[in-house]
C-alpha cells in the first residue's frame, strides 16, 4: 500500500518525506485554505513547492463544476508539474471531466465518493484514483472500511486499473484497516502516520535495551 499525506502544509510534508515513506500528496480546498493560501499565482506556486519535494502524485482540486470549467482548470492545474494528478469530484460533470483527462493523458484523482456505485462510475471513466472518505462515513455511524473492501472487491472483479485511495484518515488504525482490506493507498494526516510508531512495549524495551548497553561500554 502507497503512503500519501493529506495536506498542504510544506512542513509536514517534508517531515514524512524525511521518513522516507511518503508516495505522494493529497491536498483539496479546505487544507489549502488551512495554509492561508490566497490568489491564483500563490496556489500555483504552493503545488510547485509541494511538487519538488515529492517525488509521486500531487492532487491537487478544482473548484469548478461544469465540464468547461473543469477541463480549463485541469489543464492548468497539470501543466504546473508531471507529478500534478487533477482532483475531480464525484458529480456528473466530474465523470464527463475524468473521461475527457483520461482521453487526453491527464491523470485523475476522483474525489468525494461515499458508495460502490460511484467507484463504479470513476473506474468506467478511467479515473486514475478513487477516494472514498471512510473517516466521513465513520461519522455518519457506517463502517468506511467495508466500503474499501466492496470497492476493492468490485475493481478485482472487473478488472478495472483505477486504485483504491482510501481518504479521510482519522487514527492509526483507520491505516491498518485498510491495508488488509487492501487498499492501493492511504492519504493520511501526520498524525495518523505517526502513530503508526507507538507500542508502549517498543518504549519499555528501548529504555531497558539502552539501560544494559551501559555495561557494555
Ligand atoms: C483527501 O483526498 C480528502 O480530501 C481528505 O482526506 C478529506 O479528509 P477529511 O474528511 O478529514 O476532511
Amino acid at each position: 500500500m502507497k503512503f500519501f499525506i493529506d495536506t498542504a502544509n510544506l512542513d509536514q510534508i517534508k517531515e514524512a518525506h524525511d521518513m522516507g515513506i511518503l508516495d505522494g500528496v493529497t491536498t483539496n480546498p479546505s487544507l489549502m485554505a488551512k495554509e492561508g493560501i490566497k490568489g491564483e499565482e500563490a496556489i500555483m506556486a504552493h503545488y510547485k513547492a509541494i511538487c519538488e519535494i515529492v517525488d509521486g502524485p500531487v492532487s491537487a482540486e478544482v473548484i469548478s463544476t461544469d465540464f468547461d470549467g473543469i477541463i480549463a482548470e485541469g489543464q492548468i492545474l497539470a501543466k504546473i508539474h508531471e507529478n500534478i494528478v487533477v482532483k475531480v469530484p464525484m458529480i456528473k460533470e466530474g465523470i464527463k471531466a475524468i473521461k475527457w483527462f483520461t482521453d487526453n493523458g491527464i491523470r485523475t484523482n476522483c474525489t468525494l465518493v461515499f458508495s460502490a456505485g460511484q467507484a463504479i462510475l470513476a473506474a468506467k471513466a478511467g479515473a486514475t484514483f478513487v477516494s472514498p472518505f471512510i473517516g466521513r462515513i465513520d461519522d455518519s455511524s457506517w463502517d468506511g472500511v467495508d466500503l474499501i473492501e466492496q470497492i476493492v472487491d468490485i475493481y478485482n472483479a472487473q478488472g478495472f486499473m483505477t486504485e483504491v485511495l482510501a481518504a479521510s484518515i482519522r487514527n492509526p488504525l483507520h491505516i491498518v484497516r485498510c491495508a488488509e482490506a487492501g487498499a492501493d493507498v492511504c492519504t493520511c494526516p501526520l498524525s495518523s502516520i505517526l502513530g503508526l510508531l507507538n507500542h508502549p512495549l517498543t518504549d519499555i524495551g528501548l529504555a531497558k535495551f539502552l539501560e544494559d548497553a551501559k555495561s557494555l561500554k
